[in-house]
């Protein structure tokens, strides 16, 4: 594969900077931000004073942790504007997340919000492999969600040719990535699985398009998937992190050259890692919850924010800023299978070392009596199907390396190609049916 990493010069000053200097910077802002919060958001300001604590007395950066946390409930009692600190007048746009039930969280952005969420999304397709001049083909939904426009005006600021593509529609989309040229693609990594397969279905060669790097992001996805996706390809596959309550995608981006875990741009958002149960901050390397704070947002401040993603703070490598570690998963999204703990990452991660079997898959959940059964439902891949002997045996192989790696046991469906349902934005890994039964 092309060696894509960006030259030194090509670098923001800021991603050359050393520790020091970024400290220096983080401090100034964070004072900044809390002050902004306090003085211009009722809610920061009732939260801040009920904790006893106020923006002047901060120091250090370690003293944020006097501060107390943000969640998405805070988000969801204040709808829709509750929480903004500036007028609505100033915003230049809303997006918004969905969320599974009732009111979506909004979060609100002004010009210059939108001008820094476009100059660290260009960094991180930089990071990954693009350059100006290329042609950025971004199948992440277009709308309230934040991935698609997020890309765009990334793309657009590193200096790009964007294809607009959002989601769905995929036999057009093979059309578009071969015909326009695309080098970079932005999606999430289970519709590019879901592109993939419709590149075979139409008898065209995965390898034979110009794409050098697919930006990949908005769900869990393992490094057996990497590579899954890398070999098909022939390209670079990288790792992109955010939310829309922090900005949305560009919070933190791999970069190509070491594939090492996802390098926070530390200089808008400050991170911690803390213990779940009792909030207490981890030290570096301690595997934790993610908590971050904007530095520089007008519109919607955000401190110390819950993101229920799971990981840990690791030194820089690529860059003086540090890095998170892959996010297998949220404390949410953990399902607890007779008193074992299952990621569906760790799932995937078994299912992609048995041949035979497609990268597809979906986790259901059942009670039969009291006890809890877990069904990983998957398909043969094409040139596997119809051999029962062979979806037998590789069924066997998954439910062995399941049990012995993770330590539970699971009943495997093995299906026909195309059986499983297909995402074309983020993957419904799981399906817990153990409520309605
Ligand atoms: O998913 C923003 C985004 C768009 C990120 C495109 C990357 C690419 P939300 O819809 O608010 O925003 O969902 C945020 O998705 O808290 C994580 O749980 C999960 N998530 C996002 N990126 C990753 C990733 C967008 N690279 C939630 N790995 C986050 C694992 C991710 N989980």
């Amino acid at each position: 594969m092309l060696n894509l990493a960006p030259k030194h010069h090509e670098l923001d000053p800021i991603e050359r900077a050393s520790r020091d200097e970024l400290e220096a910077l983080q401090l100034h802002r964070l004072q900044w931000s809390l002050g902004h919060a306090y003085d211009h958001s009722p809610v920061y300001r009732a939260k801040f004073d009920e904790a006893g604590v106020n923006p002047e007395d901060v120091l250090t950066l370690s003293d944020l942790a006097r501060f107390p946390f943000t969640r998405k409930a805070d988000l969801r009692e204040h709808y829709p504007f509750g929480m903004f600190a500036v007028p609505r007048e100033k915003l230049a746009r809303i997006h918004a997340s969905s969320g599974t039930t009732g009111k979506p969280t909004v979060v609100g952005y002004t010009k210059k919000d939108i001008d820094v969420w476009s100059e660290v999304m260009a960094r991180s397709i930089r990071a990954s492999g693009g350059r100006p001049g290329d042609v950025v083909h971004v199948a992440y939904g277009y709308g309230l969600f934040t991935g698609g426009l997020g890309a765009h005006y990334g793309a657009e600021r590193l200096g790009c040719t964007v294809v607009p593509a959002s989601g769905g529609m995929t036999e057009r989309q093979i059309t578009l990535i071969r015909d326009f040229g695309a080098n970079v693609i932005m999606v999430t990594p289970s519709y590019m699985l879901s592109i993939l397969d419709e590149f075979r279905a139409q008898g065209i060669d995965p390898r034979d398009t110009k794409l050098k790097v697919g930006i990949f992001g908005a769900e869990p996805w393992t490094d057996a998937m990497r590579r899954e996706i890398e070999d098909a390809f022939d390209m670079h596959a990288v790792d992109i992190y955010g939310l829309s309550e922090i900005i949305g995608p560009g919070v933190a981006n791999e970069c190509v050259e070491t594939k090492d875990g996802l390098h926070i741009w530390e200089d808008h958002f400050y991170p911690e890692v803390i213990d779940p149960a009792t909030g207490e901050v981890l030290p570096e390397g301690e595997r934790g919850e993610l908590v971050l704070t904007s530095l520089t947002k007008e519109a919607f401040p955000v401190i110390r924010y819950r993101t229920g993603d799971l990981t840990r703070l690791l030194p820089g490598t690529a860059r003086t800023m540090r890095r998170m570690e892959k996010v297998t998963g949220r404390a949410d999204d953990m399902l607890i299978v007779r008193g074992v703990n299952v990621f569906p990452t760790q799932i995937e991660e078994q299912l992609l070392k048995c041949d035979g079997l497609a990268p597809h898959y979906q986790i259901e959940l059942t009670r039969e009596g009291r006890m809890d059964t877990m069904t990983v439902i998957c398909e043969a891949t094409s040139d596997a199907a119809g051999e029962e002997a062979h979806a037998a045996a590789s069924a066997k192989e998954l439910a062995h390396h399941i049990k012995s790696v993770i330590g539970v046991s699971a009943r495997i469906v093995v299906g026909d190609p195309g059986s499983v349902e297909r995402s074309q934005g983020k993957a419904r890994r799981v399906v817990d049916k153990r409520q309605a039964g």
